[in-house]
């Protein structure tokens, strides 16, 4: 094993100051920052001037650096004796990927960490006043990504839709329709609250609230799209205007 380490950091939602005291260490220490497309580029500012800083950003069509690639760059630069962070939005494994890669610099014997971060999926209903679980409207939260179909598996549409939980879809503002299609023809009443946030907690954001019957014109007329959550369940109606 070299002394190299890859630290798999969680850059929180957005917000710069949202970032945990360990990721904050782990970043100015890191002689290398490999780091997504949603990471606050603010936050590359907390590493060494002299800190080499290397852009993966993934986009939802473009993918300019494969993960198989990102995978070698990561497991070669540590076996090279650095302090690698590789910054994820959110929490590393949620939705990130960090799981693969810690897997595969494992095999490859890398000495690798987590670092855990705030992730979109909770503190992005937060940052406008939803409470995933406020106890007079939901008992659990559901974490969905919701471009599955394009990957070419469909989610169990039946299941989620009798959920009793807060249903938070991820990369889902391209399925907008289809999850509102879902939902409804799966028996969730059209009535039913729905928010969607874009740019959570950045000084960008924005978010407009309706219901499944609603929601996609209030998205429309707003002009929001990606990166935003998409929040379904009783607790929406709890969104600031
Ligand atoms: C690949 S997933 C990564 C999720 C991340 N690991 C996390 O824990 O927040 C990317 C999706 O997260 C959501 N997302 C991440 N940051 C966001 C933000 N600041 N505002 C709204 N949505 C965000 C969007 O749905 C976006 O398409």
């Amino acid at each position: 094993m070299s002394d190299g380490l890859v630290s798999l950091v969680g850059a929180g939602p957005g917000s710069v100051d949202l970032l945990t005291l360990r990721g904050k260490d782990r970043i100015e220490k890191a002689d290398v920052i490999v780091y997504d497309r949603l990471v606050n580029p603010e936050l590359l500012d907390l590493a060494r001037p002299d800190a080499q800083r290397i852009d993966v950003g993934k986009s939802a069509h473009h993918h300019p650096v494969k993960q198989r690639e990102i995978n070698d760059l990561l497991a070669r630069l540590a076996k090279e004796g650095k302090r690698v962070v590789r910054l994820k939005s959110g929490d590393p494994f949620v939705f990130g990927r960090g799981g693969e890669e810690r897997e595969y610099l494992k095999a490859q014997g890398v000495e690798v960490e987590v670092v855990p971060g705030i992730t979109s999926a909770i503190a992005g209903p937060a940052a406008v006043g939803i409470p995933v679980t406020h106890r007079d409207y939901a008992s659990s939260f559901h974490v969905i990504a919701g471009h599955r179909k394009r990957e070419g598996h469909e989610l169990d549409w039946d299941n989620i839709a009798h959920m009793e939980g807060t249903l938070v879809f991820l990369m889902g503002m391209e399925s907008l329709g289809r999850i509102v299609e879902n939902l409804v023809a799966n028996g969730m009443p059209a009535t039913t609250p729905v928010a969607v946030i874009q740019w959570a907690t950045r000084a960008d954001q924005r978010a407009v609230g309706g219901d499944l019957a609603t929601i996609e014109q209030q998205v429309e007329q707003a002009g929001l799209g990606a990166p935003a959550l998409i929040v379904v369940g009783g607790v929406a109606s709890l969104l600031d205007a």
